[in-house]
């Protein structure tokens, strides 16, 4: 019989870790984890530990979380007005979420770390010439030249430090006033407010405000109240880079536990959640709450030994599935997957992606998403989860406050031709700030119905 080794950070290294850069010189990744590992941890235990309190909540249904942001961050990107644009989407999505369906609504940011990336094909021709497909910033450039495309593991501290400085900015903003429930108006982004979905943001933003001035006028004493003043916007991201994942794992000083400190949630893709595989072992061994990816081609079984492994302990909130099946498929797909799921009795949040499998590229060559199809697979989701009688806990998606031209469609109609415009995205097409309010609106509805 196989002998069962302990888990330990580094206890990925014996099984298969697809999807890792050819680092050149091993000797140069070995140096970069070492100073990785005498760096200070990003988050803390004791905040994963509230936020997996907080996924619990979404589990039983008290609760739905909001996952968004970047399909890639960019080391292009560390202005604080980006950072803050990035922050308002979210905060702004999740006003409406909250006030339409009174609900918490549990804010997690696809950021301050999210710089690797998947890729189905190792090579991709630009401009005529073969190149390997870029991996993210953490990596290397996104620069189209064989030299730029190597693997430089001095980026993984780049990318420490620019996580670093995006999460500082991110608590400032979140508990220093920017955030506050009387700013609600200040989130409306200039361009949208003009919209008819910055109008009907403009109402709900009236009526936050009046329900504040009633609370105080019947004398609520609001000055000391956190909720009102700060939020929580948990961080999070693909935990695809073993190299930098491991040596960023610490030991609870008050628990003696694992955590990874990279961010406060980890995910596994769908490319990578083998629960045999390298990063499964990887997350299986932290107690942070974790996600997995789960793609249409995804089957019962497979899914259930993944939620065993995740999950032996049946921890609530420990355990988030972020299915990716393709608008038109979810009715077929998902309620298989949904009664395996129950009858082990591994309890997970059920959170659904309608971005990655309905992707497609444009004939002008340009990979872009339609609304309506994101919008398709959302209803479906919830569509599904109430004939089950589960509870559609969330939605995962790849948005950005600018005003890009990445996916087609929503209130705004962004066509085919206009796609060259804006098309900012290091990777997968985003949602740009009108059709992430829009989306808000219609997933408010989804869930006063549900
Ligand atoms: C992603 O979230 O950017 C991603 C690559 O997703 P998936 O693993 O579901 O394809
Ligand atoms: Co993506």
């Amino acid at each position: 019989m196989a002998v069962i080794e302990p888990w330990t950070p580094a206890s990925w290294r014996s099984l298969p870790a697809l999807q890792q850069p050819d680092w050149p010189d091993p000797t140069a990744v070995d140096a970069v984890r070492d100073r990785l590992g005498q760096l200070p941890p990003l988050v803390f235990a004791g905040e994963a530990r509230a936020l997996q309190r907080a996924l619990g909540e979404a589990v039983d249904g008290r609760a739905f979380l909001l996952q968004a942001g970047d399909c890639a961050e960019s080391f292009r990107d560390v202005s604080a007005v980006a950072i803050r644009e990035r922050l308002k989407v979210i905060l702004q999505m999740s006003a409406v979420l909250t006030y339409g369906a009174t609900l918490p609504v549990v804010k997690v940011g696809r950021i301050a770390g999210q710089f690797t990336k998947p890729r189905t094909a190792p090579t991709e021709v630009v401009d005529g010439v073969e190149l390997p497909t870029f991996r993210g910033h953490a990596i290397h450039s996104d620069e189209a030249t064989p030299a730029a495309r190597t693997p430089d593991p001095e980026r993984m501290l780049q990318a420490y430090y620019q996580a670093v400085s995006t999460l500082n900015l991110l608590r400032a903003f979140t508990k220093g006033g920017f955030a506050d429930l009387t700013q609600v108006h200040t989130w409306n982004q200039e361009f949208v407010t003009s919209s008819p979905e910055g109008r009907r943001y403009e109402v709900i933003a009236n009526e936050i405000g009046r329900a504040l001035r009633f609370m105080q006028a019947i004398g609520i004493d609001l000055g000391d109240e956190r909720s009102i003043h700060e939020v929580d916007i948990w961080t999070s991201h693909e935990a695809l880079l073993l190299d930098y994942e491991e040596p960023l794992v610490r030991r609870d000083s008050t628990t003696g536990d694992w955590y990874a400190c990279s961010a406060h949630f980890l995910w596994v893709g769908e490319r990578t959640r083998d629960p045999d595989g390298a990063h499964v072992e990887f997350l299986a061994g932290v107690e942070n709450p974790v996600g997995a990816k789960v793609g249409p081609e995804a089957t019962p079984d497979e899914l259930v030994a993944l939620c065993e492994r995740l999950n032996p302990r049946r921890l609530p909130g420990r355990l988030t599935l972020v299915t990716r099946l393709g608008a038109g498929r979810v009715r077929e797909v998902l309620p298989p997957l949904v009664d395996a799921v129950r009858e082990s009795g591994v309890p997970v949040l059920w959170v659904c992606d309608p971005m990655h499998a309905n992707t497609f590229v444009t004939p002008s060559g340009r990979k872009t998403r339609r609304f309506d199809d994101v919008l398709n697979e959302i209803e479906d989701f919830f569509a599904v989860h109430r004939a089950s009688g589960t509870w559609p806990g969330g939605v995962h998606l790849e948005v950005t406050g600018e005003d890009v031209t990445e996916c087609l469609g929503g209130a705004e109609d962004v066509r085919e031709d206009q796609l060259d415009n804006r098309y900012e995205t290091l990777c997968d097409p985003r949602l740009n700030a009108r059709q992430s309010l829009d989306l808000a609106f219609r997933v408010a509805e989804l869930m006063r119905a549900a």
